[in-house]
Order: structure tokens, then sequence, then C-alpha cells
């Protein structure tokens, strides 16, 4: 058949069902705020402002930058659903790929979506997607201006002269669930916490070169390095290996996190992160600098465990290899390329050993000669300047156990463990001991019982430390006084 006699049928998409289907490509409110600042970036943006209101009639979200801007073109282009190939090549710097993120990643929280944008031009430009409206009238109706004056006054003036872009969205009927506004409030709130957490993560190198500043509510964020917790304690940096796929490379950076137990609570406190320390090990991947999978074993065999929790391997990959990883249009997941897979896994698994080598020795572990089993003691002998003495372990698991419990107030304890030790009657007990008429009790003989007792609210303290019971088990084994029970 010729071309000429081919028969069909044009099939348009209904634009309320395309764009309500856009709605649910599974952003949340981080990820979704996380891709306008991609665009943000890619438009060579150096301040990105955050701000919302909350109130009964006009919530808003607001996100405005200093970047080059679009003219009325672009702007047009840019409200269009699917504005670009993803199959295009990219320009190196681009953070966008599949010209969805400023419609899918707002649809995602809101109803309505209002661009202002001005380019070096002077001259500003308005567009404004209502789902009620394309809803209302069938069609892909893009207004020219804002809905009402309130939109308006929400969307509001550029705070500086010169280029920007304001992306503001209003209905947020995903972000304000029920139609309690004090309950809608604080919902709100909570989230923002972990937006701002999350933009500091994401973000992190480019905020640490004083490329971009983010503020949110006038409020400037800090990065939050994932791999340099401590000042004084730096995370082992192991070699770091480049793979290339079609010359393109890939930089593969594994790094050991110090010891909880070196580190002050407010340290302990980052390292956290969002999700806490377990959840937060693994493969950390950028691309473009920009932190896409925020720990993760991606789709390698390993599975997520405390005692792992050390390690964070930090992957760099170019934009130019998305469709090698799989990079989705949230940019928030990823898979790893058959060809360098076998590889990536053996870096990983070296990096885990190594990591574990160090959660688990954690510190002062005396061994008994001739024993294979590692024993820690309550008391330690030591030696200064020909002068011995003994102190207490601050090592041991329950020194460690309580004074994490105290967090800032762990001196007190310490000072106390600190004059128990200091002012043991040494020479009474040495006096009692060589006198033959005095009958010194043995605790650890003579109160199995209680010694049972201590030992099992120690492996459940441990357990409600965030152990996991084997690991709690294994440790309360290792406890020197608690030997005594094992012998039967
Ligand atoms: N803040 C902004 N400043 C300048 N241009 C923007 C901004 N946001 C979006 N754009 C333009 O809109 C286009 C479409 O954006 P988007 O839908 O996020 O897709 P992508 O980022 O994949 O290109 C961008 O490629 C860019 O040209
Ligand atoms: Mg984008």
């Amino acid at each position: 058949m010729n071309k000429q006699n081919q028969k069909y049928d044009i099939v348009r998409p209904e634009p309320e069902s395309l764009l309500q289907s856009t709605r649910s490509f599974g952003y949340c409110v981080e990820t979704a705020i996380a891709d306008l600042i991609d665009n943000s970036i890619t438009a060579n943006a150096t301040k990105i402002k955050i701000s919302f209101g909350i109130d009964r009639y006009s919530s808003f979200v607001r996100i405005e930058d200093n970047g080059k801007g679009m003219n009325e073109k672009e702007l047009l282009n840019a409200m269009k659903v699917g504005s670009f190939n993803p199959l295009d090549d990219r320009h190196e710097n681009d953070l966008g790929r599949f010209g969805l993120g400023l419609k899918t990643a707002s649809f995602s929280q809101c109803r309505r979506l209002t661009v202002k944008t001005r380019n070096k031009s002077g001259k500003g430009f308005i567009r404004c997607w209502d789902l009620d409206i394309v809803k209302e009238k069938k069609d892909w109706v893009l207004l020219r201006n804002c809905v009402d004056k309130v939109s308006e006054k929400n969307l509001g003036e550029f705070s500086e002269r010169g280029s920007g872009t304001i992306v503001l969205w209003e209905k947020l009927d995903r972000l304000m669930e029920s139609r309690e506004l004090k309950s809608d409030k604080e919902h709100f709130y909570r989230k923002f916490d972990n937006v701002r957490k999350h933009l500091g993560l994401t973000f992190h190198r480019f905020i640490e070169n004083r490329e971009i500043a983010i503020f949110v509510l006038d409020h400037e964020l800090e990065a939050i390095n994932p791999f340099n917790i401590s000042d004084e304690y730096p995370s082992a940096e192991l070699a770091e290996e480049q793979l290339s796929i079609r010359q393109q490379h890939i930089y593969i950076q594994p790094f050991i996190l110090p010891h909880e137990s070196k580190l002050s609570s407010n340290e302990k406190k980052n390292l956290e992160i969002v999700k806490g320390w377990t959840e937060h090990q693994g493969i950390y991947l950028y691309r473009n600098r920009r932190l896409i999978a925020d720990g993760t074993w991606l789709d390698l065999d390993f599975r997520k465990k405390e005692s792992q929790r050390l390690c964070r391997i930090r992957i760099d990959i170019p934009n130019t290899l998305d469709s090698e990883w799989q990079i989705d249009v949230k940019k928030a997941s990823a898979k790893i390329p058959d060809v360098i897979r076998k590889r990536i896994r053996t870096i990983c698994f070296t990096s885990i050993e190594k990591a574990v080598k160090v959660y688990t020795h954690r510190g002062a572990y005396l061994r008994r000669k001739g024993e294979k089993k590692e024993i820690v003691y309550l008391w330690k002998a030591r030696q200064k300047q020909g002068k011995r003495f003994y102190e207490v372990n601050k090592d041991h698991p329950i020194y460690q156990l309580i004074s994490e419990y105290l967090g800032e107030d762990a001196y007190v304890f310490r000072d106390y463990m600190r004059l128990i030790g200091e002012s043991m009657p040494v020479s009474l007990i040495v006096s009692d001991f060589s006198d033959p008429s005095t009958i010194m009790k043995d605790f650890f003989e003579s109160s199995r019982g209680e010694l049972k007792t201590i030992y099992e609210n120690t492996v459940s303290a441990l357990i409600n430390a965030g152990f996991s019971e084997d690991e709690a088990i294994k440790k309360a084994d290792s406890i020197e006084c608690f030997q005594q029970l094992k012998l039967n």
C-alpha cells in the first residue's frame, strides 16, 4: 500500500486525564521541589528562595530563582507537557532529561501551576495551568495571567532586579490532606523539615562550592555532606576507582565513616540525616554532582544491615549515561549498567568488609592469652611513666550505652565513674584479702541468679538502643563478668 492510501485515525489524549495521570509518578514533596531546583541550576541560578503560606483558602508554595529566565516562546515550551525529547543530547551541565519535570513535579503536589519569568531583556511573562479549568474546557487551555487577585499576590514580584523565574503551586490538594487547618499546618511544617534536609543533602556539592544558595523562608540551608561528618575524625577514604562506558567516566569513591563512639551527639544526629544511620548506608549516586540516590544498594544483592552502617560509597556519573543507568523521570532511581556491575559489586563488597570491621572493633577490647574470643573488661590495667593504675573501661558496651543515652549530660556519669575508679578502697581490700579470718563474698559465684538478671537486662537495653537481637547477645556475651554464666 503506498503512503497516500494509508488510512489512519488521529487519537489525541484527553487533556484532563493525561494531566491527571502525570500526578501519580510517585513524587513526594521533597523530590518535587528538588526537580524544580534542577531547572533553576540548569538556568544558571545562584540563589533559590522557597517560601510557603498556609491559609484556609489560599495555601501556596513558591520557588523563585535568579537564573536566566525565559522569553515567551521558551515559557510556552516549558509549560508544554513533554517539551523535549528524552533522547536528545543535553548540555553537559543540564540536570533535566524528559521535558516533564516542571509539570509532573508540580502536579504531583498541586492542581494549579503558575510560572512567571523574566529574561535579560527585562520583559516578564506569566503562564498558568489550572487542572480545574482544563477539566472544564476539555482542552489544553493555558492561561496568560494569574487566575485571580489572591494568586497574583501569592506570585508576587521578583525580589531582585535582573532575570529570574518564579514557580507558584496553589490548590495544594496533595499537601493539605485534611480539612483541619491546624493539623494541616503541623503536617506541612513536619514535611518541610524533611524538605530542608533533603535539599541540603541532594545539592550539598553545589552549596559547599558556593555555586548556589537555597533559602527556605529566608533561612539559608546548610549543606549536608554524607561523607564528612566530623572535623576531628574524618571518614576513611578507600582508593578511588574510575570506570568507563563509551569513553564516559564513572568515579567510585568508598568512605568508611568514623565509629559513632568517636562522634559528638550533634555529629551523630547529622549523620542520621532523615532516615537514620542504618538506612543511609550504601551507594550515593550523583548525576552531574546532583544526588540521585541517597543510601541504597541499588539492585545489588546486599541487604541493609546495622553492622554495615559505616559504609557509604560515592558514585559520580555524567548525564550522558542516563539510558545506561536507566535514570527515571523523578531522577530518584537508577540501575547499575551490566558491563560495570561486577566491578561495582566487588568494590562495594570490599568496602562493606572494612566498614564492618570498624563497626565491630569499637575500641579497647582486651584479649586473654591463648583465647580466641574477644572479651571486654570492666576495668582496664594501664601503665604510665612507670606507674601502674586501673581505670574503668570507657569502651565497655554498658558504659557506652549509658553515655549515649545521656547525650550531652553524659559528663555527669563520666565524672562519677572516674571518682569511683579513683577512690577504690584498695589498701582496705588488700588487707582484707590477706587476713585469713575474713571471708570475702564472691558475687559472681554466689549470686548467679542476680547475675543472670543483669545479663538479660543488658541484652534488652542493647536491643532498645537499636542493636539486633543477635548483635545484642554477641555484645553482652563479650562482657567478662558474664563469662561465669557460661561455665557450667
Ligand atoms: N527555573 C527555570 N528557569 C529557566 N528555564 C526553566 C526553568 N524551569 C524550567 N525551564 C525551562 O523549561 C524546560 C522544561 O523543564 P522541565 O519540564 O523540568 O523539563 P527538563 O528539565 O527535563 O527540560 C527546561 O528545559 C527549561 O528550558
Ligand atoms: Mg527539569
